[in-house]
């Protein structure tokens, strides 16, 4: 279904666990399963964005995408959850994102991969205040801290703590910033020094 305007503002908020207040939603914006998705107040959802809520949990109730307050989903991302996403507040997320909690199984080599369950299901959360790059793809496992920078065409699939610049495909840390000495260092944090998420 297409839709944009005051219409795609009613569906959404009556489909939708939850629509904050003050809301900017852009043309066409997608939605499967509206009922688990809640978004906070002053988000703005660019338009063809893609929300894709499909629970492995056949008796879930509460929601399995949760967009913070003041978050911004730029145009053309994908977002698909069995398990759980969670966007904190104030995370910038730039166009043609892909954030994706489960993948095709693949072991069974009689059958189609599309024809297989899938697997490697696993939490994702991004934390307030980080902004995702261009393209990146922010795959199961990945637990992004506070005000971290994902760098363009990125592939998140681990943890990354607070306050950290990651690049690449598998991301990794390039930056950090050391409260101690006030500054960003170049490289990885030691255990020991970085934020904990
Ligand atoms: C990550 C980013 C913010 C740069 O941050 P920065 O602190 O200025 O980092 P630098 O440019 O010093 O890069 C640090 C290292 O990471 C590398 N790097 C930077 N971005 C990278 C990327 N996307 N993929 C792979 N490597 C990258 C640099 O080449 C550099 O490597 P080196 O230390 O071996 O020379 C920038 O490269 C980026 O990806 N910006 C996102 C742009 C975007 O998506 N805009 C959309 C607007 S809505």
């Amino acid at each position: 279904m297409e839709l944009s305007g005051s219409l795609q503002w009613l569906y959404l908020k009556f489909k939708l666990a939850h629509l904050g207040k003050d809301c900017h939603l852009m043309k066409n914006i997608r939605v499967k399963r509206p009922r688990f998705i809640w978004v906070g107040d002053n988000v703005i959802i660019g338009k063809e964005a893609f929300f894709y809520a499909h629970p492995k949990n056949k008796n879930q109730k509460d929601p399995i995408i949760i967009i913070g307050n003041g978050s911004v989903v730029n145009e053309h991302t994908y977002i698909s959850a069995q398990e759980s996403i969670i966007i904190e507040d104030r995370v910038g997320i730039s166009p043609g994102v892909v954030i994706q909690d489960h993948s095709h199984g693949y072991t069974d080599v009689s059958l189609p991969i599309l024809d297989q369950p899938v697997d490697s299901i696993k939490p994702i959360k991004i934390g307030a205040g980080s902004w995702i790059g261009l393209n990146a793809a922010i795959l199961p496992g990945a637990n992004i801290g506070r005000n971290c920078v994902i760098g363009i065409n990125s592939v998140v699939n681990s943890p990354i703590p607070d306050y950290c610049v990651a690049v690449g495909a598998p991301a990794r840390v390039v930056k950090y910033y050391n409260f101690e000495k006030e500054q960003w260092i170049k490289g990885a944090p030691k255990p020991l020094e970085a934020q904990k998420v």
